[in-house]
C-alpha cells in the first residue's frame, strides 16, 4: 500500500549489536550470533574486498572429473529446474568477484540428495548446471534435499567463472539441528531461507576469487515475492510494511538491512 513506508531521516535507529541481542532475547531463533546469513551484495557499500566463498566438499560428487580445471565440463544436463517430489525450494542470488562486480557466464553445477536423502549416481536426478546472466544472477528451482546419515542438510555446487579455477562448495540451511554437529558445516555457507506457502525461498551470493573494479550500481535486495519492505530504509515503531504477502508492524526504529527481513527478526517486526 502506498505510504506505508516511512522514509524520514530520523536516526533513532539501533545498532546491529543491539538488534542482534534483542533478536536473540525476543525469540529462540535457530541462528546463533555469528551465524546470521549475510548476503555479499550488502557488503558492496563498505568498499572493502569481499571474502571469497569457502571451499567445502564431502565427496558426494557422483562422477567427479579426473581433472577439474581449467575447463570444467559438467556431466549434468543444463537446466535450472530439478524436478522431483518434495518440499519446493528455490535458490537464487548473484555471483560476484572480489570487488562485488557481478560475474556473468559463471558455470554453476548443482547436485543434491532427493527427498529421502539418497543421491542418484546412475542418472541425473537432482543434478543440473546453469550459467549466470549478464547481471551475475542465477536461480535454481528444486526441492529441499533430504538428510542422510552423518551430514546436515546441504546442496552441492561447483562454481567456475570463465577461465578461472573451480570452487567446489555446499550451501546450508539455517536452523538445522545437525548444523552444530556436522564437522564439514561452515556458517559462511548458510543461505537466507524463508517459508512461502508450502515451499522455501533461499538466497545466497557466491563470491569468487576474481579481481575487478566495483560496479557503479551494485545490486540491492528486493523483497522476494514482492512487498513494500526495503533494505536501506529507516523505519520507526508503528510503521507497517508488506513482505512476502504478509503485513508487519515495526516494533523498534531501525535502518533495514538484508538479512533483517520482517520474518527473520521478530524483535523488529510483528506479523499482523
Ligand atoms: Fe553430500
Amino acid at each position: 500500500m502506498e505510504g506505508e513506508n516511512t522514509r524520514s531521516g530520523h536516526s533513532g535507529g539501533i545498532s546491529r549489536k543491539t538488534l542482534l541481542k534483542a533478536a536473540l532475547i525476543a525469540t529462540p531463533v535457530p541462528l546463533l550470533a555469528g551465524q546470521l546469513p549475510a548476503l555479499a551484495r550488502d557488503a558492496a557499500a563498505s568498499g572493502r574486498p569481499l571474502t571469497p566463498t569457502p571451499y567445502c566438499d564431502d565427496g558426494d560428487d557422483p562422477t567427479p572429473p579426473q581433472t577439474e580445471g581449467p575447463y570444467f565440463r559438467p556431466n549434468s544436463p543444463q537446466r535450472t529446474v530439478l524436478p522431483g517430489m518434495g518440499t519446493p525450494l528455490t535458490v537464487s542470488g548473484y555471483v560476484f568477484g572480489l570487488a562485488c562486480q557481478p560475474l556473468a557466464n559463471v558455470l554453476l553445477d548443482f547436485w543434491q540428495a532427493d527427498n529421502a536423502g539418497a543421491y542418484d549416481n546412475v542418472t541425473y536426478n537432482f543434478r543440473g548446471h546453469q550459467y549466470t546472466n549478464a547481471q551475475g544472477a542465477f536461480k535454481l528451482t528444486t526441492i529441499v534435499p533430504g538428510l542422510y546419515p552423518g551430514r546436515t542438510r546441504h546442496i552441492h555446487v561447483k562454481a567456475q567463472a570463465p577461465g578461472r579455477p573451480i570452487l567446489t562448495t555446499q550451501l546450508y540451511f539455517p536452523g538445522e539441528p545437525r548444523n552444530s554437529t556436522d564437522t564439514i558445516f561452515d556458517p559462511a555457507l548458510l543461505m537466507t531461507v524463508r517459508t512461502v506457502g508450502t515451499g522455501r525461498e533461499a538466497t545466497f551470493d557466491f563470491v569468487l576469487n576474481v579481481p575487478g573494479t566495483p560496479p557503479t550500481n551494485p545490486p540491492t535486495s528486493p523483497p522476494p515475492g514482492g512487498g513494500t519492505w526495503q533494505a536501506g530504509v529507516t523505519y520507526q515503531a508503528g510503521d507497517q510494511v508488506t513482505y512476502g504477502g504478509a503485513t508487519y508492524r515495526c516494533l523498534q526504529g531501525h535502518q533495514a538491512q538484508a538479512g533483517w527481513e520482517p520474518p527473520n527478526v521478530p524483535a523488529l517486526w510483528q506479523h499482523l
